[in-house]
């Protein structure tokens, strides 16, 4: 159990205990399905933790310069690499640092692929099936119009010389039936164009970690799919997966203002800075004994530290009345947090630490005027 008293506030905190049993149970995934699974940076990538992933876990993707250069300094190996444009300017510092790489048009294969040609990367093409489950928008790489992957229509059905693989991201927050559906559509679409590849790239969204997930269809799905297509390499690339529900942060409360019998607990966290995705999705994050609001019951909206106007979210009920100094724990904020915060306002970022596997609380890193000033100039 995290003792939370012992914790500075504002602070992210990563359960140690939580976060290997995530990557315990990946592991076993890519065991017995005999598929590769690396970790997407984009929804984690506390590299002081990285260590700990290493024991389970040795690849990563990246979707820019300074992730595939963090894979290769910090977890010692080259990424599996995928941004949606890559610049004159970066591109082969990127290719220094990448195992593969893939690209989201023919024209960006068609100027980069000579210059990298006899590297020992492999090169892939992002392909868009047209299909996904995603409801939210801004999460559907697959809504019309998407600027994100290759229409089967544009590819024809000879793919261009050096392509070795072929990449798609459809899925997030999804479970194995989503993946079994889309597997359908991408077959029906590419399939004449699977025999010509080596590898697969299934892309994120596999929350193999949430309860209830089927861990042992999703196993199934793949062993079918591989069994299918024997000579393809299959990799999988969640985020979230590898951090879902691995940790908290840490809040407090600093003053309590009424509008007219609104009462917002005001915080030293910011919704728009450290916790963007409850604005963005939107969803309601879970906070340690709050409830969903009930009449007789003490409510507060939790309001961030940033002047947004819309920096709040609400509303929860408690037992007892809030006081100036509580402790307020929003559960499950590892994914999407830290890689997304902001230093808006100049609001204090919230610190970084891991409460160890003996119960020990690690302050990995404290951020202060230097960080903001940093950033600007
Ligand atoms: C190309 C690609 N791969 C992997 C991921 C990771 O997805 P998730 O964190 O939902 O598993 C994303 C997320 O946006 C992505 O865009």
């Amino acid at each position: 159990m995290i003792q939370y008293n012992q914790i500075p506030s504002p602070c992210f905190v990563l359960n140690e205990r939580k976060f290997r049993e995530n990557l315990a149970l990946i592991r076993s995934v890519s065991e017995a399905a005999k598929v590769e699974i690396i970790l997407a940076f984009k929804a984690f990538a506390m590299w002081s933790a990285f260590p700990i992933v290493k024991k389970y876990i040795q690849t990563s993707t990246a979707s820019s310069l300074a992730e595939a250069r963090l894979a290769f300094e910090e977890m010692g190996n080259k990424a599996h690499t995928y941004a949606p444009a890559y610049t004159d300017k970066e591109f082969m510092e990127i290719a220094q640092y990448s195992s593969h790489i893939s690209f989201n048009s023919i024209a960006q294969f068609q100027k980069f692929y000579p210059k990298i040609a006899g590297q020992n990367i492999s090169c892939g093409l992002r392909i868009n099936p047209e299909f996904s489950g995603v409801g939210t928008d801004l999460y559907n790489p697959c809504s019309p119009g998407s600027r994100l992957g290759i229409l089967a229509e544009n590819l024809g059905n000879k793919l261009p010389e050096g392509v070795e693989g072929l990449h798609f991201h459809t899925l997030c927050e999804s479970n194995s039936f989503d993946l079994e559906k889309t597997l359908l559509v991408v077959e029906k679409k590419f399939g004449h164009l699977l025999i010509q590849v080596k590898w697969l790239n299934m892309g994120g969204g596999h929350l193999m970690t949430r309860k209830g997930y089927n861990v042992e269809h999703l196993i199934q799905v793949l062993q079918a799919f591989k069994a299918k297509y024997p000579h393809l390499h299959i990799i999988l690339e969640p985020g979230s997966a590898f951090a879902w529900e691995t940790g908290d942060l840490v809040a407090t409360v600093q003053d309590i203002v009424d509008n007219k019998g609104v009462k917002t607990a005001m915080l030293d966290v910011s919704f728009s800075c450290h916790m963007p995705d409850c604005l963005e999705m939107p969803y309601k994050p879970a906070i340690i004994g709050g409830l969903e609001p009930q009449v007789g019951l003490p409510t507060y909206r939790m309001g961030g530290n940033s002047c947004l106007a819309g920096d709040f979210y609400g509303d929860w009920s408690f037992e007892k009345p809030l006081q100036i100094g509580d402790l307020i724990i929003f559960q499950d904020m590892i994914h999407y947090t830290m890689v997304k915060t902001t230093m808006f306002n100049g609001v204090t970022h919230p610190a970084i630490g891991i409460w160890t596997l003996d119960n020990k609380f690690k302050l990995i890193r404290e951020f202060g005027y230097a960080d903001f000033k940093g950033r600007l100039s």
